[in-house]
């Protein structure tokens, strides 16, 4: 173990695991932006080609891609809603809207392994939004049908990405699998994800 850590070091690959747990914890799910920091259509292209490097189940890449830049935002900020866990907030606040997003769609048929693949898809587009300074948030809670037809898609959307220069304050608190895992904000608008410690985590 110690002659395998001390090779892994040589190699520079405990210093790149360092930097991924780095991007982890600063990807956060993030409901505020600054609007005033226009996200532009190739970082876009820069998160989505992502896609070309990661895996697929058969390998059938089912999954397509629709970049929505600033222009078109207001095609798809009536179709959802952000924060469900904390409705009196109304997320998200006006002005700090995200104003750029990502629709992932799938050529059908799509069976069990399409979802799989989408949950990889969205965790690494997250992961380099983070790692060129931006941040973002998968979003379930919209309306497919309105937003199909307002993009004018040719797929059925499974799941929306929003993009943008965060503008929020997030921490992770350790929790036990018996507490609640409902996400929470302070009076100064801090917002706390609790997350079950890893211990608890492992079944035997
Ligand atoms: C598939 C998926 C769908 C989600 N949909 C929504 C959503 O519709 N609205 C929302 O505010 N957050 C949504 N989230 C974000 C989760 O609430 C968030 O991941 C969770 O609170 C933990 O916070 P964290 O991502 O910062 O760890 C979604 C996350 C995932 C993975």
């Amino acid at each position: 173990m110690e002659d395998y850590k001390a090779q892994a070091s040589k190699s520079g690959a405990s210093k790149s695991s360092a930097s991924l747990g780095k991007l982890i914890l600063k990807n956060r799910s993030y409901r505020g932006y600054d609007n005033s920091f226009v996200v532009r259509r190739d970082q876009l292209l820069r998160i989505v080609e992502t896609n070309t490097r990661i895996p697929s189940a058969r390998n059938t890449q089912q999954l397509r891609f629709r970049i929505v830049t600033s222009e078109e935002a207001h095609k798809v900020l009536p179709h959802f809603r952000l924060g469900g866990a904390l409705p009196h907030l109304h997320l998200p606040h006006e002005g700090s809207e995200p104003r750029a997003f990502i629709v992932v769609c799938a050529v059908p048929p799509t069976d069990h392994y399409t979802y799989i693949d989408l949950g990889i898809s969205a965790q690494t587009m997250l992961l380099q939004a983070v790692e060129i300074g931006l941040g973002g948030i998968c979003i379930g809670a919209f309306d497919k049908e309105a937003l199909k037809a307002s993009l004018e898609l040719p797929l059925d959307p499974l799941l929306l990405i929003a993009i943008g220069k965060p503008a929020e304050k997030i921490e992770l608190v350790s929790i036990s699998a018996d507490q609640s895992h409902t996400y929470y904000r302070d009076e100064k608008g801090t917002h706390y994800v609790p997350k079950v410690r890893a211990e608890e985590l492992l079944i035997e």
